[in-house]
């Protein structure tokens, strides 16, 4: 159980934001506010480091974790997309 996250930069807003790489709690843990206490916990770093906002990324299946997101109060991002290039591409 637990998240990973790391600061960013944001040089377009001209913003330090808290990226969220992975959030997971056990199966077993799930549903008894574990998830949600993380987020919390997250959310009192990022006030503690100055950064404006929490972002990270939610495979559009993961229904599951589109709701507890949602529920939390966050909102989509429509105007940014994801990228990728194979590390051998270069
Ligand atoms: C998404 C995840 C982190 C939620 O953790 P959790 O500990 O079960 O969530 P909580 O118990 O803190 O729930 C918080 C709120 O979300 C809601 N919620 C949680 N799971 C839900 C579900 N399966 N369906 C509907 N609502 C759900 C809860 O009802 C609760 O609402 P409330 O505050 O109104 O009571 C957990 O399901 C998980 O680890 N999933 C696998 C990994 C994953 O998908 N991570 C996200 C990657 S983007």
């Amino acid at each position: 159980m637990g998240t990973f996250s790391h600061l960013g930069y944001d040089s377009d807003a001209a913003a330090v934001n808290l990226h969220i790489v992975d959030l997971y709690v056990d199966v077993k843990a799930r549903k008894q506010g574990a998830g949600k206490a993380l987020m919390s916990k997250v959310a009192s770093i990022a006030r503690e480091v100055g950064a404006r906002e929490m972002i990270w990324s939610v495979y559009h299946a993961n229904k599951i974790a589109t709701k507890f997101y949602e529920n939390l109060g966050a909102q989509r991002i429509s105007d940014v997309f994801f990228m990728k290039l194979r590390a051998d591409a270069l």
